[in-house]
């Protein structure tokens, strides 16, 4: 009996033993912010796509330096050496040692989206730098607005040449790559705006200097008459500088994108005048530890899309922007008792209601003190409240403006006043950005592209033409604008099944939905499919239209929207409402935070995009209820 103790005993205690082993391995590869004896809590992978650009080399580095401030953290790094198998693989290894987040750069997105969508649906995923399409598939993108920098070249291209004629070579990237495709798409819409501008020829050069030299070298030689090129980075840039050098042409002017610091880096480039000019932004490697760090430690309003900030560089600011290291306004004074002055729009929907009360009750909560005043809709009314807190030497303004634009003049008393500005909500569609500290609210173009891509999906099956009425916000805000830019661009392109047969404004309110679908039913009668609604309040003002009309709203005509609010889940629970997109009215917190961060030094990004759902009828309905709007 003592012999088969004694080895009951051993047993248990080897048993013991392994199971403690076991349980500290398995909390340490699952991130249950269990310490390894090296003191690591946290283990994030980075996967490169490369690191022979020097961005890349960088956006690496930003990111080893803020990893350091972080004693419980350790980051493994791969180099996919542009190869998109190698990629794949990297990142399977990374899964494999166990990570918590994955960081991705990625080479080309298309081909890396499907694995990124499987990793996410297991740990947390931050993309750095080249968009992936939708909201699915990731944690947090940060990166800048790659049409954005394309639209600011073609501005910098114009400005320069002053209504000369233009003859311009355009040098791009990789073909197929998100960035390539967005700058190109940004460059030329400007350039189509301007009957002097004419793009020449474009080259493919890969990201590579020694390409680009080439193959402006082969263009060279045919003798064209251009005076302007722009290449897709700083890199490619010199190359072609270096080209126009051998050929011995002078007076063409050369304009990159990057910025980065460091001899033969961008700004060193327009410094020497090698380039008329660059765009400068961030890599993201900084932010992209700080977020994941808060995701990992499970802090709450971690937004969808971090956009960064670009600078135009010329030869007139870059000792300027050399000097402060960027173009964001210095926050001398830290601050502590903070007073925010905010001009609402007014209180046209139940959105508006409750985005109201999330910015009353954050101001609380941070302990700012907040003086709130209403537009009631009026521009000229948010315009004369804006100039008073001007006046009250309030520390920060912050609206939604209820238009894009008209606002120019008063944004620069306060620029002059030195009184930062954020907007909330609502953007404003203004050649200077740097009149605004930051923009948070929604990404609206992919609400309409969301609202179409269901729409699409609903009607797959079906052969008869598909008819659709519009009933958009109020004309020239930014949630109407793009609204209607995502969903007519997600349609498929000259389609002979979907047509938005009637398109107009109800101002975002319910009186104007019913009256305006009143006026389209009277009009097309049985013809019409389906309303696209700009909001809830609208299309709930369409649902009584509909039914008034003797049709049956959810089955004889299909009603989508925007919002997703209590009351619109309680229709589409009713079937009488397809499907909203969300549009998160809670930004008090993502602002109060922001402020904060600005007053304590931090530069912030220029969006903040918020993470939002979509509700549909065919959804499991207990996520209807109890929502906080
Ligand atoms: O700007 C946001 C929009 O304004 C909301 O979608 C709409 O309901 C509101 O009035």
């Amino acid at each position: 009996m003592r012999g088969i103790n004694r080895l009951g005993f051993l047993f248990l205690f080897v048993a013991l033993v392994i199971l403690l082993i076991f349980t500290y391995l398995f909390g340490f590869k699952h991130g249950h912010g269990n310490q390894d004896n090296q003191g690591t809590r946290y283990v994030i992978g980075v996967s490169q796509s490369n690191l022979t650009e020097p961005w890349r080399v960088q956006m690496n580095e930003e990111i080893k330096k803020e990893a350091q401030k972080h004693k419980d953290l350790q980051v493994i790094y791969t180099d996919a050496a542009q190869s998109n198998e190698k990629q794949k693989k990297d990142i399977n290894r990374l899964l494999g040692y166990g990570i918590n987040l994955l960081i991705v750069s990625t080479n080309d997105t298309n081909s890396l989206t499907p694995l990124i969508a499987k990793v996410h649906k297991k740990i947390p995923v931050i993309v750095l730098g080249r968009a992936i399409d939708g909201y699915d598939y990731y944690t947090l993108f940060i990166g800048p607005d790659n049409q954005a920098i394309g639209r600011n070249a073609g501005q910098l291209v114009s400005d320069m040449l002053g209504g000369k004629q233009g003859n311009i070579v355009e040098i791009q990237g990789p073909e197929g790559s998100s960035p390539v495709r967005e700058r190109s798409q940004g460059f030329k819409e400007v350039i189509q705006k301007h009957p002097n501008l004419h793009l020449y020829n474009t080259i493919v050069a890969n990201w590579q200097k020694d390409e680009a030299e080439d193959k402006v070298t082969a263009l060279l030689q045919r003798n064209p008459q251009i005076n302007t090129i722009f290449a897709q980075s700083d890199a490619m840039a010199l190359g072609a500088y270096k080209a126009l050098q051998k050929h011995d042409i002078q007076g063409v002017k050369v304009i990159g994108v990057d910025g980065l610091e460091g001899t033969n880096g961008g700004l060193d480039l327009v410094k020497k005048g090698v380039l008329a000019g660059t765009f400068a932004y961030k890599t993201g490697g900084k932010e992209s530890i700080q977020y994941a760090m808060d995701i990992l430690k499970g802090k709450s309003n971690i937004p969808k899309k971090i956009i960064l900030r670009v600078s135009t560089i010329t030869h007139e600011n870059v000792d300027q922007y050399v000097l402060n290291k960027s173009s964001y306004p210095k926050q001398i004074k830290s601050k502590k008792h903070i007073v925010l002055g905010f001009v609402q729009v007014g209180a046209e929907s139940s959105w508006r209601l409750a985005n109201t009360a999330s910015i009353k009750k954050a101001a609380q909560d941070y302990g700012i003190d907040l003086k709130f005043k209403n537009a009631n809709e009026s521009i000229k009314a948010q315009i004369s409240i804006i100039r008073k807190f001007i006046k009250q030497k309030v520390d920060v303004i912050a609206f939604s403006p209820i238009v894009q634009t008209g606002y120019e003049p008063i944004l620069k008393e306060a620029k002059d006043a030195g009184i930062p500005v954020v907007l909330v909500d609502r953007d404003l569609d203004l050649k200077d950005n740097d009149l605004w500290l930051t923009s948070i609210g929604s990404d609206f173009e992919e609400e309409g592209k969301r609202a179409a891509r269901w729409l699409l999906d609903a009607t797959k099956g079906i052969k008869n033409n598909i008819n659709i009425v519009e009933l958009e916000g109020t004309t020239n805000s930014s949630p109407t604008v793009y609204r209607k830019k995502g969903f007519e661009e997600e349609l498929p392109k000259n389609s002979n099944k979907y047509h938005v047969i009637a398109s107009k404004s109800a101002n975002f309110t319910k009186e104007e939905g019913k009256t305006v679908t009143t006026e389209f039913l009277r009009k097309f009668g049985d013809k019409i499919n389906v309303v696209f609604a700009h909001n809830d309040d609208m299309a709930l003002g369409a649902i009584e239209a509909i039914e008034a009309f003797g049709k049956k709203p959810g089955k004889d005509i299909k009603v989508i929207s925007v919002d997703a609010t209590q009351v619109a889940l309680n229709n589409v629970y009713a079937g009488k409402l397809n499907v909203t997109v969300e549009c998160n009215p809670l930004l008090g917190p993502y602002m109060m935070r922001a402020i904060i961060n600005h007053f304590h030094g931090k530069e912030l990004p220029v969006k903040i995009i918020t993470e939002e759902g979509i509700f549909t009828v065919e959804d499991d309905r207990s996520v209807f209820f109890n929502r906080p709007y």
